[in-house]
C-alpha cells in the first residue's frame, strides 16, 4: 500500500472506529468467552473442512520452517483447526515433526482422520491454549519451533499471557514463535466497526457464530510477548490486496506477522 493510500485506509479506520460505541452487555461479554470453545466445536460442525483454505505461503514467510538438507525440525501448530497449516508444512518439509493442539475436539478429529495424518510425523491432540498445559503432551523445551496462525486473534486479550507463557514452556531456549495473525485497521475490523453492534473491548469483536476476532498493533504484540520473557526477533504489518469476486471490491488487508525468539540463556 502506498503512503497516501494508507494514510487514507487509517482516516477511515480511525474515524469508523470512533464511531462505534455501542456496548454489548457484560452478560454476553462473559458468555462469548466462557463458550469459545464451544462455539468454535459448532464452526466445525458447519464447516467441516471446506472453510479454511491450505496454506501454502508459510515456507515463503517463515524461512524457519523451510527444510534444509539432513535438517529435522519439532514444530507445534497452536489452534490447528482442520490443518490448513499443518499438512502443507508436512509435505513442503519432510524432516518435520508437527504437534498440532486446539481446543474444538471436532477440528482435532478431522486433522486424525486427514489422509496425510500419519502419527510418525504428527501428533494432535485437544487442549485449551488458555488452561491446560502444553506440558501434558510435549516434553518440557523440546520444541524448535511454534506457529501461530491467526490463534491468538480468537483468544481473549485477557487470557494472552497465559497462553504465552504455556508456549514459552514447551520451546527449546533459541527457539521462536512464527506469528501471523489480523492486523489493526485490517478491513475486517472496519466491517465490525460498521456493523457498531460486535465490539466486545477496545479491538475485540464477535462475530455472528459467537467466535472472537482480536486486531493486533505491533506494539501491542511485542508488549505481550516480551512481557513474558521473549525477544522480538521480527515485527511488521504485512499488506496485501484482495479482491472480493463476489461483490466486485478491492480489499485492504492488514496482517500483524512476527518472530519472536526464547533467549538461549
Ligand atoms: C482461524 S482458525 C486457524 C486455524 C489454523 N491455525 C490455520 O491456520 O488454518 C483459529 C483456531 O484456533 C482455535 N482456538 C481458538 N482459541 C483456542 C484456544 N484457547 N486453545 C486452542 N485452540 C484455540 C479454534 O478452534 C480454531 O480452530
Amino acid at each position: 500500500m502506498d503512503d497516501e493510500r494508507l494514510e487514507s485506509h487509517v482516516k477511515r479506520a480511525q474515524e469508523l472506529i470512533g464511531n462505534d460505541t455501542k456496548e454489548v452487555p457484560a452478560f454476553w461479554i462473559n458468555k462469548y468467552k466462557k463458550e469459545a470453545a464451544k462455539n468454535w466445536d459448532m464452526f466445525y460442525r458447519r464447516n467441516t473442512t471446506k472453510f479454511f483454505k491450505d496454506r501454502h505461503w508459510t515456507n515463503r514467510e517463515f524461512e524457519d520452517l523451510a527444510y534444509q538438507e539432513g535438517q529435522s525440525k519439532v514444530c507445534l501448530e497452536v489452534g490447528c483447526g482442520v490443518g490448513n497449516f499443518v499438512f502443507p508444512a508436512l509435505i513442503e518439509n519432510p524432516g518435520l515433526f508437527i504437534y498440532a493442539c486446539d481446543f474444538s475436539k471436532r477440528a482435532v478429529d478431522m486433522v486424525k482422520d486427514n489422509e496425510h495424518y500419519d502419527e510418525s510425523r504428527c501428533k494432535a491432540f485437544v487442549c485449551d491454549l488458555t488452561q491446560d498445559s502444553l506440558t501434558d503432551n510435549i516434553p518440557a523445551e523440546s520444541l524448535d519451533l511454534v506457529s501461530a496462525i491467526f490463534v491468538f486473534s480468537a483468544i481473549p486479550p485477557e487470557k494472552f499471557a497465559f497462553a504465552i507463557q504455556n508456549i514459552f514452556k514447551v520451546l527449546k531456549p533459541g527457539g521462536a514463535v512464527l506469528f501471523r495473525d489480523y492486523g489493526l485497521y485490517d478491513e475486517a475490523q472496519l466491517k465490525f466497526s460498521a456493523a457498531s453492534d460486535k465490539k466486545l473491548e477496545s479491538n475485540l469483536y464477535v462475530r455472528q457464530d459467537g467466535t472472537m476476532s482480536y486486531f493486533f498493533s505491533l506494539e501491542d504484540l511485542q508488549s505481550r510477548f516480551e512481557a513474558e520473557g521473549f525477544k522480538t526477533l521480527k515485527n511488521e504489518y504485512i499488506y496485501r490486496e484482495t479482491t472480493n469476486r463476489r461483490l466486485e471490491l478491492n480489499v485492504d488487508r492488514i496482517f500483524a506477522q512476527a518472530k519472536f525468539q526464547k533467549p538461549l540463556a
